[in-house]
């Protein structure tokens, strides 16, 4: 005897993804009116951001009339392990979170965003969350679908689960204690939207690239660029929110970029550096195959340099690169699914990449780093030098 009971189980939760400034302005109830717990609320807080917005945080929530609970975890990749998980488990527990009617909030870069949002995915099979990004990248990146995860080891996001925010929140106000060095990485990921989907964003992006410094996005131009970043970025993610299709347009710069952020680097890239240089690669193999005009991949490579991004670490060997690259095979179920760039604003997937070719077009990458270092005239690392164009604005709020 046998006998079969089909069943679909879905799991699709509607989201928004709001521009809310000020964010802790008293009369602002973003923050607050999601949940049904009075009273009360646990926030995850990045260590960086600790300094200039607890307090701040607090004051806001006490004029709504909630205690809030704080649970600093150090910011960067280093919260993003398995441990802090268990960290933050144990506390949820501790504090007796309502597992439908109270929402745990996150406020933090792209790290401390996913990290928290992997435990709330796991915390009783699934409980709500809201993210308000505090970096660049995670504007206009980490907050903006619905994958969370952590590291385990060396690999990147070899844990996670697809677990929708409730919510995202979005300030720039937050980018003001944000170094340059940041700035620029985030830029990173916004360079990778209009090189692989959206001509008008790179022009955007080409147009105000020096003012960057002094604005850090908030005025009306960086409103604009932020504004198209996340459009551009949804109409991608929006008809494959799941990963069903494993040929992404936004996985441009994500196939060497691992490279990159190596842990083993004595000064690993953050992960919009390693990004901005996996384009510049992907262009100069793009080049080489004849799919992009060394017209435009000049432009890239002038606009990188622009943004403040660095050029190829000097430990940077070839075998690393091609290494990322069969890592991510595997990651895409055994296919290279390598996006290339055609011309700005539009890339193709390709499965026949051979590792001279990478190496050839890794080397001359790596020259161009080494003969702008040279003419640098202040003989400074060209990553010092492009963030030394980055000027440091202090904008307390
Ligand atoms: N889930 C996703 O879809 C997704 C997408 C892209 C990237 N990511 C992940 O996001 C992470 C990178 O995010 P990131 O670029 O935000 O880096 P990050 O989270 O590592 O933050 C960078 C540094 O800035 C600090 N910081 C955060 N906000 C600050 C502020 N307002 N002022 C001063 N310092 C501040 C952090 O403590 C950290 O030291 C990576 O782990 C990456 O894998 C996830």
């Amino acid at each position: 005897m046998s006998s079969r009971w089909p069943v679909t189980a879905c799991s699709v939760a509607p989201y928004e993804i709001r521009v809310c400034e000020p964010l802790l302005a008293e009369g602002n109830r973003a923050l607050t009116e999601y949940g049904h717990v009075p009273g009360r609320r646990f926030v995850i807080l990045d260590s960086a951001v600790a300094p200039s917005w607890q307090d701040r945080l607090l004051s806001y929530f006490r004029a709504h009339g909630i205690q809030p609970t704080f649970m600093v975890v150090p910011g960067g990749e280093q919260c993003k392990n398995l441990e802090t998980v268990g960290a933050i488990i144990h506390r949820l527990r501790q504090f007796g979170l309502d597992r439908r009617n109270e929402p745990v909030i996150l406020v933090g870069g792209g790290a401390v965003l996913d990290t928290g949002g992997f435990a709330a995915s796991i915390y009783r099979r699934g409980v709500p969350f809201i993210r308000v990004p505090t970096t660049l990248l995670a504007y206009v990146d980490a907050s903006v679908g619905i994958k969370t995860g952590v590291n385990v080891g060396t690999a990147k996001n070899l844990v996670g689960a697809f677990h929708p925010p409730a919510l995202v929140l979005l300030d720039r106000e937050f980018f003001s204690s944000l170094s340059p060095r940041d700035i620029a990485s985030g830029l990173g990921e916004i360079l990778k939207l209009g090189l692989g989907c959206d001509e008008d964003l790179f022009d955007m992006l080409d147009a105000a690239a020096d003012t960057f410094a002094t604005t850090r996005l908030r005025d009306a131009a960086g409103f604009t660029i932020l504004a198209r970043s996340i459009e551009v970025m949804l109409d991608e993610l929006r008809p494959n929110i799941f990963e069903r299709e494993l040929c992404r347009r936004v996985d441009l710069g994500h196939t060497f970029s691992q490279a990159f952020e190596m842990s083993s680097l004595a000064d690993p890239l953050l992960h919009g550096e390693a990004v901005a240089l996996d384009l510049n690669l992907s262009a100069l193999i793009s080049v080489r195959r004849g799919l992009l005009s060394e017209k435009e991949s000049a432009r890239l490579a002038n606009l990188t340099d622009e943004l403040g991004l660095p050029g190829v670490p000097p430990a940077m060997q070839p075998p690393a690169v091609w290494d990322s690259l069969t890592e991510r095979t595997q990651h895409r179920a055994g296919r290279q699914r390598a996006p290339l760039p055609l011309r700005i604003g539009e890339c193709t997937s390709v499965d026949d990449l051979r590792e001279d070719e990478v190496v050839d077009a890794f080397r001359e990458l790596a020259a161009r780093t080494t003969a702008a270092a040279t003419a640098d005239s202040a003989t400074r690392p060209p990553r010092q030098a492009a963030a030394a164009r980055l000027k440091h604005v202090e904008e307390r709020p």
